[in-house]
């Protein structure tokens, strides 16, 4: 018998509940509606992946790594291609709607199960404060724009607030003038010095923000057929910005921009990661709908991997037109994608471009306030969340209470949050869940009696010699920062920024063995490899804050979800063995 932490769900079972759940007494008998086919769920993935980043975080990237920045979009595809057909197996082995959730469950049992249903709260509900932060500023832009303002003190956040004030007292104390500050700096400025206060309270939040989420989580709350219908809308409407933006910016690229390609080296590049990543983020949100599919074990695998391919095609040329059209140097600005073309004088097109960028990051608040609430209703069913996360609204068909509680759990801090720290804690989340998905693969047990063969697999290369020798040639050629990293006398300060690049060795020299002993899946293998990497690349304090997040959930587990877990109550449901 497995140990209580790691008893696992047969898939066979975890079909036969999501099955049940139609039925029981927190579900109506006709439960979700099975409506979404392989183009809306292409659709969908382009919907959650096409937003913010593409937007706003490319041109902090951008200006950090230059030109090259592209070559890093390309990495980081590559890297979500491997999580992707992960993923995408899967979905096709086990077509319900909790995601990597339900994966782990069955490939890694209990504890980690909740582990990553905690960690994926970080890439939906945390990723979304993210996104309306950002759709907020071009909110603000647009209306600017159209002449309307809204005071600055009920369009910026606490912090961006106070750090704005103190950088443009410290200016304006040297003879700068308000006009001439950066509009971040002046706006910050401007919402501490006019906000209305209680005590010494400043009174300052993000109001836009709270309201594009209540709209989206009404919308969400009505039905998965308005959503679909809005999402196909919004994502038509966003490839055509994206195409006009590269067919028109093409015309005013100007080669030297890209000389040299990459002027801060591999490590400028590499700072742009979180940022990139961010951008990419997505297309694995589309495995909640599996239920709501007509054919799941076919469909989502396509749906994934294609809309994976149409945004990295996107992704570069738009990365390679923008750092064409003006030098990288003048890219760390909110709203990248806009300035160049006022930059060039195109102020239209700008114009047209910032209400897109509305369009397009309100349709990935749209995905992600879907998928939350389904990922909590699997978590529900299980036993490890209280019954309300599972029932379903009886006249929309959607996990009602779920979605009332996405809602209030992304807006309330989306008024109060700043916007780098919320992208740098989503992209290390979801990094960590595709981890844990790529590891899931290599521990998916094999086809139980009465399961269907799956429609999609990934292909088998033995990774038997691969990955030891691309261990050995990754320590021959990063030997300098190998041996830097077990160089024990150095002190803490130093040694907690090498900390992730540290375990990171750890965890290849461990994959490199298991590769040659037990001949693993070279694809998977990749995915989890890569991903972690990526992760090291984001720092201590973003892991220190991950660690924080991890601790809270696991409190959490011991003191509700343990006990109430349906496998710990009912002892006849199938356990499987430990490993
Ligand atoms: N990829 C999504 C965005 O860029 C999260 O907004």
């Amino acid at each position: 018998m497995p140990h209580p932490l790691f008893r696992k769900k047969s898939i066979t079972s975890i079909l036969a509940d999501a099955q049940s759940g139609l039925s029981d007494a927190t579900h109506s008998a006709s439960g979700l509606k099975k409506v979404l086919r392989v183009k809306d769920l292409t659709a969908m993935g382009i919907a959650a992946v096409v937003g913010a980043g593409i937007f706003s975080t490319i041109g902090n990237a951008s200006f950090h790594g230059g030109p090259g920045v592209s070559i890093l979009f390309i990495l980081t595809a590559v890297c979500c291609g491997f999580s992707a057909l992960c993923y995408a197996e899967f979905a096709s082995r086990i077509p319900v709607s909790g995601s990597a959730y339900t994966y782990a469950y069955a490939s890694f049992g209990e504890l980690i199960a909740w582990i990553i249903g905690w960690d994926l709260l970080m890439e939906y509900a945390i990723g979304n404060i993210a996104v309306a932060i950002s759709w907020s500023e071009y909110f603000v832009n647009l209306l600017e724009g159209l002449h309307i303002h809204i005071p600055h003190f009920l369009t910026t956040d606490y912090l961006s607030a106070s750090r704005g004030f103190k950088e443009a007292t410290a200016l304006l104390a040297n003879g700068g003038a308000l006009e001439s500050l950066p509009s971040n700096i002046r706006d910050g400025y401007l919402a501490w010095t006019n906000a209305p206060h209680l005590g010494s309270l400043k009174l300052i939040a993000d109001v836009p923000a709270l309201g594009i989420v209540f709209f989206i989580t009404w919308l969400v709350f009505r039905g998965i057929r308005e959503t679909r219908r809005a999402t196909n809308l919004m994502v038509g409407f966003k490839i055509i910005i994206l195409l006009a933006v590269i067919a028109i910016g093409c015309f005013y690229v100007a080669p030297a921009n890209w000389s040299p390609f990459l002027p801060n080296g591999f490590g400028g590049m590499m700072k742009g990661v979180s940022a990139v990543f961010f951008a990419y983020i997505g297309f694995d949100a589309i495995s909640t709908t599996a239920e709501e599919c007509e054919n799941p074990q076919r469909d989502l695998p396509r749906g994934m991997i294609y809309s994976l391919i149409i945004c990295t095609v996107l992704y570069i040329a738009i990365a390679l037109v923008l750092t064409g059209m003006v030098s990288y140097k003048e890219l760390q600005v909110g709203d990248p994608l806009a300035f160049v073309f006022k930059r060039i004088g195109l102020n239209q097109i700008s114009y047209i471009i910032s209400f897109s960028a509305v369009i397009a990051t309100a349709s990935v608040l749209l995905v992600f306030q879907m998928g939350q609430p389904r990922i909590w209703m699997s978590m529900s069913r299980d036993g490890l969340l209280p019954k309300a996360f599972s029932r379903i609204h009886p006249k929309y068909k959607t996990p009602s209470f779920a979605t009332i509680v996405t809602g209030l759990f992304v807006a309330i801090p989306a008024l109060f949050l700043n916007l780098t720290e919320v992208t740098d804690l989503t992209s290390i989340g979801t990094l960590f869940a595709f981890v844990l998905v790529c590891g899931g693969v290599l521990l998916l047990p094999k086809r139980e009696e009465g399961e269907a063969p799956p429609k999609f697999k990934i292909p088998y290369i033995n990774s038997q010699f691969i990955v030891p020798v691309l261990f050995v040639l990754g320590v021959i050629f990063f030997w300098k920062n190998f041996v830097g990293l077990f160089d024990f006398s150095q002190e803490w300060e130093v040694f907690k920024d090498k900390l992730p690049f540290f375990l990171f060795v750890i965890l290849s020299a461990a994959i490199a063995i298991a590769s040659f002993v037990k001949k693993l899946s070279l694809i998977p293998v990749l995915g989890l490899a890569s991903c972690f990497y990526l992760m090291t690349e984001l720092g201590f304090t973003n892991w220190l804050r991950f660690l924080i997040w991890l601790v809270i959930g696991l409190a959490v587990y011991f003191l509700y979800s343990r006990n109430h877990s349906k496998l710990n109550k009912n002892k006849r449901i199938k356990q499987e063995s430990l490993f």
